[in-house]
C-alpha cells in the first residue's frame, strides 16, 4: 500500500494505492470523520465484480452498506439521475450519519461527488475509483459535475473527498480499451512534468497493457503525486497552474463534442489532441520534431488513435471556438517544450491550429 497526501489544510486527504485493498477500506474509514451509513453509488457491472469485497470489509467495521446503482455511461451524469439517487438516499437515511462512496470510473466519481457536495449542503464522500482513468486522474482533485443537454460538466462544484482508495486489482475486469484510455492521461502527466514517468511508460507499456499490478501501481502513484501537487498549488483552478493538466484537451474536447461523445473515449480524443498540440508546438518553434515524434510514437505503441476520423476540420474548429472556456476570450493551448515541460500559450493563430488538425487527420 502506498499513500500520497493531498495537503489542503482542513480539506487534506490521502490517496491510497494498493493491491486487493477494497476489503480494507472499512479500517481507513474508522480513522476519518465520516458517518456509519454508507451509500455506495455504482454501476451494476462494478457491483457484480467487486461489490462483495467492498461491502464485507465495510460491514466488518460496523458500517451499514446500501448500494445505489445507476446505468453505465455518460448519460448518468444528469440532473435526472442525480435527483433519483438523492431520492433513494433520503428514503434510506433520514438521519445525517451518512457517507457517500463513489465506486466506479469518472462518471460515477463526478456524479456521486456532485451529490455529496450538494445534498444537505455537503456530506463526506470517498472516491473508490475503478477505472485506470479515474485512478490516475478524475478521482483526485475534487472536481465534481453533472452534464446539461447543451454541454458537459456545466453544473458542478469543487468538493474534496475524505480519501481516494485506488485498488489496482479492480482494473482486472476492465476492458483493454479502458486501460489505453487511462494511459493517455498517464502519458500526458509524463509530458507535462515528469520525464522519468514518460520513460517508465515507454519501457513498461506492455506490462501496463497486460495489467501487471506492480507497473500499474508505479504509474498510478506517480500520477497521483503529480495531480496532488498541482491541486495543492491551485485547488480552484484560479492560478493558471491546474491549466497544464489540459495538455491535449483543447483539441481533444472539441473532437469529443463535435463527435457528440460517440466514437471516442475521453483519453483517445486527448491522445489526438496531444498530437495536434505537438504540431502547433513544432510550428511555433517550441518543440523539436524528434521529441514530438517520441511522444507520438508512445501514443501509437499503447494503441491510441493516430488519425482523426468521424469529424471534419470545420466541425472541430466550430466546437473549439465555441468552447465555454474560450467564448469571447483568447484561445489557450498547453504546449510541450520538451518531454517533461510545457508552456501555456494564448492566442494561437487559427491558421496554425487548422494546419495542425489537418496534420493529425492525414497522419498515418
Ligand atoms: N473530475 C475530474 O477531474 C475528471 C477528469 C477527467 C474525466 N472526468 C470525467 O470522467 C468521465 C469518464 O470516466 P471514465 O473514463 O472512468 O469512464 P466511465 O466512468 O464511464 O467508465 C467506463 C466504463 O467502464 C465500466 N467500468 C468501470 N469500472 C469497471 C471495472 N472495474 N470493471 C469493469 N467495468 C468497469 C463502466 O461501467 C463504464 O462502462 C467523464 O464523464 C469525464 O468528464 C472527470
Ligand atoms: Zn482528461
Amino acid at each position: 500500500m502506498q499513500t500520497v497526501n493531498v495537503n489542503l489544510k482542513d480539506r487534506a486527504y490521502d490517496i491510497v494505492v494498493g493491491q486487493n485493498i477494497l476489503k480494507s477500506l472499512g479500517r481507513k474509514l474508522k480513522t476519518l470523520d465520516v458517518g456509519q451509513n454508507v451509500v455506495v453509488v455504482t454501476h451494476p457491472i462494478i457491483k457484480k465484480y467487486h461489490g462483495k469485497a467492498l461491502s464485507q470489509g465495510l460491514k466488518e467495521h460496523g458500517y451499514t452498506v446500501k448500494f445505489i446503482e445507476v446505468p453505465s455511461g455518460e448519460e448518468s451524469k444528469s440532473a435526472e439521475v442525480a435527483f433519483d439517487v438523492i431520492g433513494k438516499i433520503v428514503s434510506y437515511s433520514a438521519n445525517k450519519n451518512l457517507t457517500i462512496l463513489a465506486f466506479g470510473g469518472g462518471v460515477v466519481g463526478d456524479l456521486a461527488g456532485f451529490i455529496a457536495a450538494t445534498y444537505r449542503r455537503g456530506v463526506p464522500y470517498i472516491q473508490v475509483p475503478t477505472t485506470f482513468l479515474a485512478q490516475v486522474d478524475s478521482a483526485i482533485g475534487g472536481k465534481t459535475a453533472i452534464d446539461l443537454p447543451v454541454g458537459k460538466n456545466l453544473i458542478g462544484v469543487f468538493y474534496q473527498p475524505k480519501a481516494v482508495w485506488s485498488d489496482v486489482c479492480a482494473l482486472t475486469t476492465l476492458d483493454k480499451r479502458q486501460i489505453k484510455n487511462g494511459l493517455a492521461e498517464a502519458i500526458k502527466y509524463g509530458v507535462i512534468c515528469d520525464r522519468s514517468l514518460f520513460q517508465y511508460i515507454e519501457t513498461n507499456y506492455k506490462k501496463l497493457l497486460g495489467l501487471d499490478p506492480k507497473a500499474l501501481t508505479e504509474v498510478i502513484v506517480s500520477c497521483s503525486r503529480i495531480k496532488a501537487k498541482i491541486v495543492m498549488t491551485d485547488e480552484l483552478e484560479t492560478k493558471n497552474v491546474r491549466t497544464i493538466l489540459n495538455f491535449g484537451h483543447t483539441v481533444g474536447h472539441a473532437i469529443e463534442s463535435a463527435n457528440k461523445y460517440k466514437n471516442y473515449h475521453h483519453g483517445e480524443a486527448v491522445a489526438l489532441g496531444m498530437r495536434a498540440a505537438n504540431h502547433i508546438a513544432i510550428k511555433l518553434g517550441l518543440l523539436k520534431k524528434s521529441q514530438a515524434q517520441r511522444i507520438n510514437a508512445l501514443l501509437s505503441c499503447v494503441g491510441l488513435p493516430e488519425k482523426i476520423k468521424y469529424v471534419t476540420l470545420p466541425q472541430i474548429m466550430h466546437h473549439m471556438l465555441h468552447d465555454k472556456k474560450f467564448k469571447g476570450k483568447k484561445n489557450k493551448f498547453v504546449l510541450a517544450t520538451d518531454i517533461g515541460s510545457v508552456k501555456v500559450v494564448e492566442s494561437v493563430d487559427n491558421r496554425v491550429i487548422r494546419s495542425a488538425i489537418r496534420g493529425v487527420k492525414q497522419s498515418t
